[in-house]
Protein backbone atom coordinates (compact mmCIF):
# COMPACT_ATOMS: atom_id res chain seq x y z
CA UNK A 1 0.00 0.00 0.00
CA UNK A 2 1.22 3.35 -0.82
CA UNK A 3 0.98 6.54 1.60
CA UNK A 4 -1.92 7.40 0.44
CA UNK A 5 -3.86 4.08 0.21
CA UNK A 6 -2.15 3.65 3.72
CA UNK A 7 -4.23 7.28 5.10
CA UNK A 8 -7.54 6.44 3.29
CA UNK A 9 -7.73 3.40 4.94
CA UNK A 10 -6.84 4.60 8.47
CA UNK A 11 -9.62 7.01 7.91
CA UNK A 12 -12.01 4.66 7.16
CA UNK A 13 -14.08 5.42 10.45
CA UNK A 14 -13.56 9.03 10.48
CA UNK A 15 -14.00 10.16 7.19
CA UNK A 16 -13.46 13.98 8.51
CA UNK A 17 -9.38 13.66 8.21
CA UNK A 18 -9.33 15.91 11.57
CA UNK A 19 -9.79 15.94 15.23
CA UNK A 20 -13.00 16.88 15.69
CA UNK A 21 -16.66 15.13 16.22
CA UNK A 22 -19.51 15.12 14.18
CA UNK A 23 -21.56 17.55 16.60
CA UNK A 24 -18.33 20.07 15.72
CA UNK A 25 -18.24 20.13 12.41
CA UNK A 26 -22.34 20.34 11.76
CA UNK A 27 -21.77 23.46 14.00
CA UNK A 28 -18.83 25.27 12.47
CA UNK A 29 -20.63 24.67 8.97
CA UNK A 30 -23.79 25.79 9.94
CA UNK A 31 -22.67 28.97 11.00
CA UNK A 32 -20.30 29.51 8.28
CA UNK A 33 -22.31 28.31 5.36
CA UNK A 34 -24.39 31.03 3.09
CA UNK A 35 -27.96 31.10 4.20
CA UNK A 36 -29.20 30.58 0.33
CA UNK A 37 -27.20 29.22 -2.35
CA UNK A 38 -23.72 30.45 -2.49
CA UNK A 39 -20.24 28.37 -3.47
CA UNK A 40 -18.07 27.06 -1.38
CA UNK A 41 -14.18 26.03 -2.27
CA UNK A 42 -12.24 23.45 0.27
CA UNK A 43 -8.73 23.64 -0.35
CA UNK A 44 -6.90 20.23 0.62
CA UNK A 45 -10.60 18.46 0.52
CA UNK A 46 -9.31 14.82 0.79
CA UNK A 47 -12.29 12.63 0.79
CA UNK A 48 -14.22 16.01 0.53
CA UNK A 49 -16.44 14.90 3.84
CA UNK A 50 -16.71 18.84 4.65
CA UNK A 51 -18.10 19.56 1.17
CA UNK A 52 -20.55 15.95 0.98
CA UNK A 53 -21.88 17.58 4.36
CA UNK A 54 -22.23 21.49 3.41
CA UNK A 55 -23.98 20.12 0.11
CA UNK A 56 -26.35 17.79 1.91
CA UNK A 57 -27.12 20.66 4.37
CA UNK A 58 -27.58 23.46 1.75
CA UNK A 59 -29.85 22.17 -1.72
CA UNK A 60 -28.91 25.23 -3.46
CA UNK A 61 -24.95 25.40 -2.27
CA UNK A 62 -22.37 24.81 -5.32
CA UNK A 63 -19.12 23.31 -4.41
CA UNK A 64 -15.27 22.55 -5.56
CA UNK A 65 -12.53 20.51 -3.40
CA UNK A 66 -9.20 20.71 -4.63
CA UNK A 67 -6.82 18.02 -3.15
CA UNK A 68 -3.36 16.24 -4.62
CA UNK A 69 -4.21 12.59 -3.89
CA UNK A 70 -6.15 11.09 -6.59
CA UNK A 71 -7.40 8.07 -4.59
CA UNK A 72 -8.88 10.49 -2.03
CA UNK A 73 -11.03 12.20 -4.55
CA UNK A 74 -11.88 8.74 -6.19
CA UNK A 75 -13.34 8.01 -2.76
CA UNK A 76 -14.82 11.59 -2.71
CA UNK A 77 -16.25 11.21 -6.10
CA UNK A 78 -17.76 8.06 -5.19
CA UNK A 79 -19.60 9.23 -2.23
CA UNK A 80 -20.99 12.42 -3.94
CA UNK A 81 -22.43 9.89 -6.18
CA UNK A 82 -24.29 8.05 -3.83
CA UNK A 83 -25.33 10.84 -1.41
CA UNK A 84 -27.02 12.30 -4.23
CA UNK A 85 -24.80 15.30 -4.21
CA UNK A 86 -22.67 14.74 -7.47
CA UNK A 87 -24.06 17.35 -9.76
CA UNK A 88 -22.97 20.18 -7.44
CA UNK A 89 -19.47 19.38 -6.63
CA UNK A 90 -16.32 19.64 -9.04
CA UNK A 91 -13.30 17.93 -7.91
CA UNK A 92 -9.74 19.33 -8.65
CA UNK A 93 -6.47 17.13 -8.49
CA UNK A 94 -3.92 19.96 -8.39
CA UNK A 95 -1.86 21.74 -6.19
CA UNK A 96 -3.91 23.96 -3.50
CA UNK A 97 -1.66 26.69 -3.69
CA UNK A 98 -2.00 26.51 -7.88
CA UNK A 99 -5.75 26.54 -7.83
CA UNK A 100 -6.91 29.10 -10.15
CA UNK A 101 -10.65 29.61 -9.48
CA UNK A 102 -12.88 31.09 -12.38
CA UNK A 103 -15.02 33.13 -9.83
CA UNK A 104 -14.74 34.20 -5.80
CA UNK A 105 -16.02 31.43 -3.35
CA UNK A 106 -18.63 32.75 -0.23
CA UNK A 107 -17.25 30.23 1.84
CA UNK A 108 -13.36 28.82 1.54
CA UNK A 109 -12.88 25.73 3.65
CA UNK A 110 -9.23 24.52 4.55
CA UNK A 111 -8.70 21.84 7.64
CA UNK A 112 -5.87 19.75 8.24
CA UNK A 113 -3.69 21.07 4.78
CA UNK A 114 -1.85 24.22 5.94
CA UNK A 115 1.24 22.31 5.56
CA UNK A 116 0.21 22.78 2.00
CA UNK A 117 0.51 26.09 1.88
CA UNK A 118 3.70 26.62 4.88
CA UNK A 119 1.23 27.78 7.50
CA UNK A 120 -1.81 29.32 9.05
CA UNK A 121 -1.17 32.84 7.73
CA UNK A 122 -0.12 31.75 4.11
CA UNK A 123 -3.28 29.75 3.88
CA UNK A 124 -5.55 32.42 5.16
CA UNK A 125 -3.72 34.76 2.67
CA UNK A 126 -4.08 32.28 -0.05
CA UNK A 127 -8.31 31.57 0.77
CA UNK A 128 -8.56 35.76 0.63
CA UNK A 129 -7.77 35.75 -2.72
CA UNK A 130 -10.52 33.59 -3.67
CA UNK A 131 -13.05 34.88 -1.47
CA UNK A 132 -16.13 36.67 -2.34
CA UNK A 133 -16.35 40.09 -0.70
CA UNK A 134 -18.31 39.71 2.90
CA UNK A 135 -17.35 35.83 2.36
CA UNK A 136 -15.72 33.84 5.42
CA UNK A 137 -13.39 31.37 5.82
CA UNK A 138 -13.53 28.01 7.85
CA UNK A 139 -9.64 27.04 8.54
CA UNK A 140 -8.47 23.99 10.71
CA UNK A 141 -4.94 23.63 12.09
CA UNK A 142 -2.66 22.96 14.79
CA UNK A 143 -1.68 25.26 17.99
CA UNK A 144 0.33 23.74 21.32
CA UNK A 145 -1.65 22.87 24.14
CA UNK A 146 1.76 23.14 26.16
CA UNK A 147 5.40 23.56 25.75
CA UNK A 148 6.35 21.05 22.90
CA UNK A 149 9.49 19.09 23.05
CA UNK A 150 11.88 19.62 20.45
CA UNK A 151 10.78 15.50 18.94
CA UNK A 152 6.74 17.14 18.78
CA UNK A 153 8.33 20.41 16.97
CA UNK A 154 10.27 18.43 14.45
CA UNK A 155 7.19 15.55 13.54
CA UNK A 156 4.52 18.23 13.64
CA UNK A 157 5.34 22.02 13.02
CA UNK A 158 5.99 25.06 14.70
CA UNK A 159 3.07 26.07 15.99
CA UNK A 160 2.22 28.75 18.74
CA UNK A 161 -0.21 28.79 22.12
CA UNK A 162 -4.21 29.20 21.29
CA UNK A 163 -4.12 32.84 22.23
CA UNK A 164 -1.05 33.73 20.89
CA UNK A 165 -2.75 31.33 16.85
CA UNK A 166 -5.68 33.93 17.47
CA UNK A 167 -3.44 37.11 18.27
CA UNK A 168 -1.55 36.35 15.02
CA UNK A 169 -4.99 35.48 12.60
CA UNK A 170 -6.60 38.69 13.54
CA UNK A 171 -2.94 41.07 13.18
CA UNK A 172 -3.71 40.47 9.73
CA UNK A 173 -7.56 42.10 9.68
CA UNK A 174 -9.20 38.89 10.24
CA UNK A 175 -12.17 38.86 12.73
CA UNK A 176 -13.36 35.54 14.35
CA UNK A 177 -16.53 34.99 13.83
CA UNK A 178 -17.31 31.15 15.49
CA UNK A 179 -14.11 28.95 16.65
CA UNK A 180 -13.66 25.40 17.90
CA UNK A 181 -10.52 24.18 20.11
CA UNK A 182 -11.20 20.65 19.67
CA UNK A 183 -11.84 18.43 23.40
CA UNK A 184 -9.36 15.87 24.70
CA UNK A 185 -12.39 13.77 23.96
CA UNK A 186 -12.21 14.75 19.91
CA UNK A 187 -8.16 14.74 19.69
CA UNK A 188 -7.80 11.07 21.48
CA UNK A 189 -10.68 9.59 19.44
CA UNK A 190 -9.18 10.53 15.94
CA UNK A 191 -5.47 9.07 16.93
CA UNK A 192 -7.60 5.97 18.30
CA UNK A 193 -9.43 5.84 15.27
CA UNK A 194 -6.96 5.97 12.86
CA UNK A 195 -3.83 3.52 14.40
CA UNK A 196 -6.52 1.41 15.51
CA UNK A 197 -8.31 1.00 11.91
CA UNK A 198 -5.20 0.24 10.62
CA UNK A 199 -4.56 -2.51 13.39
CA UNK A 200 -7.75 -4.04 12.93
CA UNK A 201 -7.66 -4.13 9.36
CA UNK A 202 -4.02 -5.86 9.66
CA UNK A 203 -5.39 -8.62 12.45
CA UNK A 204 -8.93 -9.02 9.89
CA UNK A 205 -6.35 -10.30 6.97
CA UNK A 206 -3.41 -11.89 8.56
CA UNK A 207 -2.60 -13.76 5.37
CA UNK A 208 -2.17 -10.50 3.53
CA UNK A 209 1.77 -9.40 2.26
CA UNK A 210 0.97 -6.03 3.99
CA UNK A 211 -0.89 -7.35 7.36
CA UNK A 212 2.48 -7.30 9.86
CA UNK A 213 3.93 -4.22 8.30
CA UNK A 214 1.28 -2.45 8.74
CA UNK A 215 0.27 -3.42 12.43
CA UNK A 216 3.90 -2.59 13.27
CA UNK A 217 3.22 0.63 11.76
CA UNK A 218 0.17 1.34 13.36
CA UNK A 219 1.71 0.21 16.72
CA UNK A 220 5.07 2.92 15.85
CA UNK A 221 2.17 5.95 15.07
CA UNK A 222 0.00 4.94 18.04
CA UNK A 223 3.67 5.04 20.05
CA UNK A 224 4.69 8.64 18.59
CA UNK A 225 1.46 9.96 19.56
CA UNK A 226 1.19 8.83 23.01
CA UNK A 227 4.86 9.37 23.73
CA UNK A 228 6.05 12.73 21.29
CA UNK A 229 2.69 14.74 21.11
CA UNK A 230 -0.43 13.91 22.45
CA UNK A 231 0.68 16.02 25.89
CA UNK A 232 0.90 19.24 24.04
CA UNK A 233 -1.09 18.93 20.04
CA UNK A 234 -4.28 20.78 20.19
CA UNK A 235 -6.40 22.13 17.04
CA UNK A 236 -8.05 24.67 16.39
CA UNK A 237 -10.94 25.68 13.86
CA UNK A 238 -12.08 29.22 13.32
CA UNK A 239 -14.84 30.36 10.81
CA UNK A 240 -13.45 34.35 10.26
CA UNK A 241 -14.48 37.08 7.85
CA UNK A 242 -12.74 40.47 6.76
C1 LIG B 1 -5.33 15.99 7.04
S1 LIG B 1 -6.00 15.88 5.42
C2 LIG B 1 -7.45 16.91 5.63
C3 LIG B 1 -8.52 16.62 4.62
C4 LIG B 1 -9.83 17.42 4.82
N1 LIG B 1 -9.59 18.84 4.83
C5 LIG B 1 -10.53 17.01 6.09
O1 LIG B 1 -10.45 17.74 7.11
O2 LIG B 1 -11.19 15.95 6.07
C6 LIG B 1 -4.90 16.92 4.48
C7 LIG B 1 -5.18 16.88 2.98
O3 LIG B 1 -4.32 17.84 2.34
C8 LIG B 1 -3.97 17.30 1.08
N2 LIG B 1 -2.81 18.04 0.57
C9 LIG B 1 -1.52 18.01 1.01
N3 LIG B 1 -0.77 18.86 0.28
C10 LIG B 1 -1.61 19.45 -0.62
C11 LIG B 1 -1.46 20.43 -1.64
N4 LIG B 1 -0.25 20.99 -1.89
N5 LIG B 1 -2.54 20.80 -2.36
C12 LIG B 1 -3.76 20.24 -2.13
N6 LIG B 1 -3.97 19.31 -1.18
C13 LIG B 1 -2.91 18.93 -0.44
C14 LIG B 1 -3.71 15.84 1.36
O4 LIG B 1 -3.77 15.06 0.17
C15 LIG B 1 -4.85 15.54 2.32
O5 LIG B 1 -6.00 15.07 1.63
Amino acid sequence: MNPEQISNLAHAAHPIKSPLDDTSVSRLLDGALPREGGRVLDLGCGTAEWLLRALEARPGLRAVGVDTSESALALARAAAQERGVADRLELHCVKAEEYVAPEPFDLVLSVGAAHAFGGLLPTLAAARTRLAAGGSVLIGDGYWLSEPTAEAVEMLGDFTDLATTVDRVVAEGWVPVNGHASTRQELDAYEWSLWGELAAWALDHPDDPESAGLLAWSHARRDEWLHTYRDSFGFLTLVLRR
